[in-house]
């Protein structure tokens, strides 16, 4: 039995989590920053780092109080080591290194967007690899193939702007507030899109790379020619979201053809729109899993789970505390 303790503070979330290799998900406890950052319009990483130093003790006791456990009865402490914002990566890299070093347990470093694309095994153990994986986030847009754990070659990716990121910079067009993506999606839901015609970028074109910032100017461009009414924005995010559904949703079906996966994982924030859940579902003839809404966001317990599965790997971070604001996926190698 393995009982892990898993820290998340790459962005604007203090995620916290316990898992346990033979019972599964403890507890885990979530602190988001979306109120500090919502009057910038966006993260401000000094902030970030500062609310990450103040709430992620008090939510480390929580997780331990709904759990039921204490901390000597911890084996590890996994905590994101990258990609993310440095200082706020720092905050939970050193204070997980630091609580593992005193209690004499492994410390493990986990890639955020590894835990992302594990996250759907929280609920669904049974998943094996090979699969295919749509990693969708605020900072990453990319088709992976799954080999084998650790083993992710990517396929396809965004040459600019994740699609993340252009929920939120064109929610901000929108004068939506931050974060944009979920703002967005409401909006979204009471639109028309037949009155704009937004590109579908890239289709035209073999390969599995992405663009999605031409999305933001045309929706730019779109609100410039019209008078900006309440449903104006409702049929110009409807027809935004549909733009970059149907992108993903063609992508998708092509890296499945080309590898032959019969099963898909989406993963990362934006896996959790609804629209992008239920094309993809009902349009790829493949298994799609998805995690639970709330573990497609940032939080701590896929980074519990991640690290749980390093642990048993037998993966062992140094004292020297590493945290790796930029670190692609591609560098980690089959476990
Ligand atoms: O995975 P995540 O929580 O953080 C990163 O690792 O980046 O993803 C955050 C991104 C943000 O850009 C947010 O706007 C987007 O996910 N997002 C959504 C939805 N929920 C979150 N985008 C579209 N529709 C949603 N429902
Ligand atoms: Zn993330």
């Amino acid at each position: 039995m393995t009982l892990v303790l898993g820290i998340e503070t790459s962005c604007d979330e203090t995620g916290v989590a316990l898992y346990d290799a033979a019972r599964g998900l403890l507890a885990h406890e979530l602190y988001s920053q979306a109120a500090t950052h919502a009057d910038y319009g966006g993260v401000v990483p000094e902030l970030a780092s500062r609310d990450h130093v103040r709430k992620l003790l008090p939510l480390v006791n929580r997780v331990l109080h709904s759990g039921a456990r204490r901390l000597d009865q911890l084996e590890g402490v996994a905590y994101t080591a990258g990609p993310g914002l440095a200082g706020a990566l720092l905050v939970g890299a050193a204070a997980g290194r630091a609580l593992a070093w005193a209690l004499g347990i492994p410390g493990i470093g986990v890639h955020h967007m590894e835990a992302h694309l594990q996250a759907a095994r929280l609920d669904e153990a049974e998943l094996r690899e090979p699969f295919l994986c749509l990693l969708v986030s605020g900072g990453h847009t990319q088709l992976v193939d799954v080999r084998r754990h650790g083993d992710y070659r990517i396929l396809g990716e965004s040459r600019d702007d994740a699609v993340g990121e252009a929920f939120d910079k064109t929610a901000k067009l929108l004068g939506l507030g931050y974060p944009g993506g979920p703002a967005l999606a409401r909006l979204a839901a009471r639109g028309d899109a037949s009155r704009f015609t937004f590109p579908r970028p890239m289709l035209h074109r073999p390969g599995l790379d992405f663009s999605f910032s031409g999305l933001k100017t045309h929706a730019l461009t779109a609100l410039r020619a019209c008078a900006g009414s309440d449903q104006d924005r409702a049929d110009l995010a409807c027809a935004f979201e549909i733009a970059v559904v149907e992108t993903l949703l063609e992508k998708t079906r092509r890296a499945l053809r080309l590898t032959g996966h019969d099963t898909l994982v989406v993963a990362g924030g934006v896996g959790a729109n609804r629209r992008l859940r239920e094309v993809l579902a009902s349009q790829l003839a493949a298994r799609v899993i998805y995690p639970r809404v709330e573990f497609c966001t940032d939080n701590g317990a896929m980074i519990a789970y991640a690290g749980c599965l390093r642990l048993a790997a037998g993966q062992r971070d140094g004292l020297q505390i590493a945290a790796r604001p930029r670190w692609p996926l591609s560098e980690l190698g089959p476990v």
